[in-house]
């Protein structure tokens, strides 16, 4: 089916589309009540307890010393915890009223947004029912005489009474995954088959939206479990990596091989 507009993906004629832009603007174009799953991982503005913390770029908040890739920075990712929980609920309300009655929640978090992160999606008007667990292992975050904080969490819930759910099953609600540097394409990427864990609690079939996609895992995992996508990014940048992701992914190659494809074909055009 391939990328199309926001309402091709609604109508099934296309099977994603990203769309660059503010999600609160793009969230209100999607028609109420058409979209089965919002899977997302917003900025958790959690890399700094101090202002001065939260001002610095996304790079040093969240890059460990040490590491060679270096990825476009990401907006939005500096706000204190009451205007985190506000903007929070203005989006998942936004959100809900897009989605179908039943569909579910799914939004990543860390320890320090947890319990904001489960307030602001009841706000939002959501049904909270559960956390899922995302164990990063035991290379993630060591400190010398404490607990490793090595996981992150998946906040779940559903738009009013949930409904009958036979096509899904019955899925883990925790996954052991390394974060694995060839498949990161955003300083806080989340690993695919995290992803498509997360993902698969869409009905087959349905519509994932993602508001704050960044590199668009979210939407590969979609593409690869026969779910429809539409993601929202702000970020230029982020918002073309997460297009040619989709198009890598369509092809069956990664982002690397699909962008070296293109550059063969640009040097080949007269
Ligand atoms: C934590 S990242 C998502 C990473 C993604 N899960 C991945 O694996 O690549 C959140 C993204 O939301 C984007 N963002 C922040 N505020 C936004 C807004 N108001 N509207 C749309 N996108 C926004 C940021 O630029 C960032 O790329």
């Amino acid at each position: 089916m391939g990328e199309g507009t926001l309402q091709d993906v609604l109508d099934g004629r296309a099977a994603w589309c990203v769309v660059e832009g503010e999600c609160l603007e793009v969230l209100r174009q999607i028609p109420s009540a058409t979209v089965d799953a919002l899977v997302t991982d917003p900025p958790y503005s959690s890399g700094g307890a101090f202002r001065g913390d939260r001002m610095l770029k996304t790079s040093d908040k969240y890059v460990m010393t040490g590491t060679q890739v270096q990825r476009p920075e990401f907006l939005g990712d500096n706000r204190d915890q009451r205007s985190f929980a506000y903007w929070c609920a203005l989006w998942s309300a936004e959100s809900g009223r897009a989605c179908k009655p039943g569909a579910i929640i799914a939004q990543f978090t860390d320890w320090r947004q947890l319990p904001t992160t489960t307030d602001s999606l009841q706000a939002g008007g959501w049904v909270w029912r559960g956390i899922a667990v995302w164990n990063k292992g035991p290379s993630a975050r060591p400190a010398m005489g404490r607990f490793r904080n090595q996981c992150e969490f998946i906040a779940w819930g559903t738009n009013g009474e949930a409904v009958d759910s036979q096509a899904v099953g019955c899925l883990p609600g925790a996954w052991d995954c390394a974060v694995n540097s060839d498949e990161k394409h955003h300083i806080t990427g989340k690993p695919e088959s995290v992803m498509a864990g997360v993902v698969a609690i869409c009905p087959p079939g349905g519509v994932v939206l993602d508001p704050f996609a960044g590199s668009g895992t979210t939407g590969v995992a979609a593409l690869r479990l026969g779910r429809r996508a539409i993601l929202i990014e702000k970020s230029p940048e982020y918002a073309a990596i997460a297009r040619d992701r989709m198009r890598a992914e369509e092809r069956g190659q990664t982002l690397k091989q699909f962008r070296a494809g293109q550059q063969t074909l640009w040097e080949k055009t007269p």
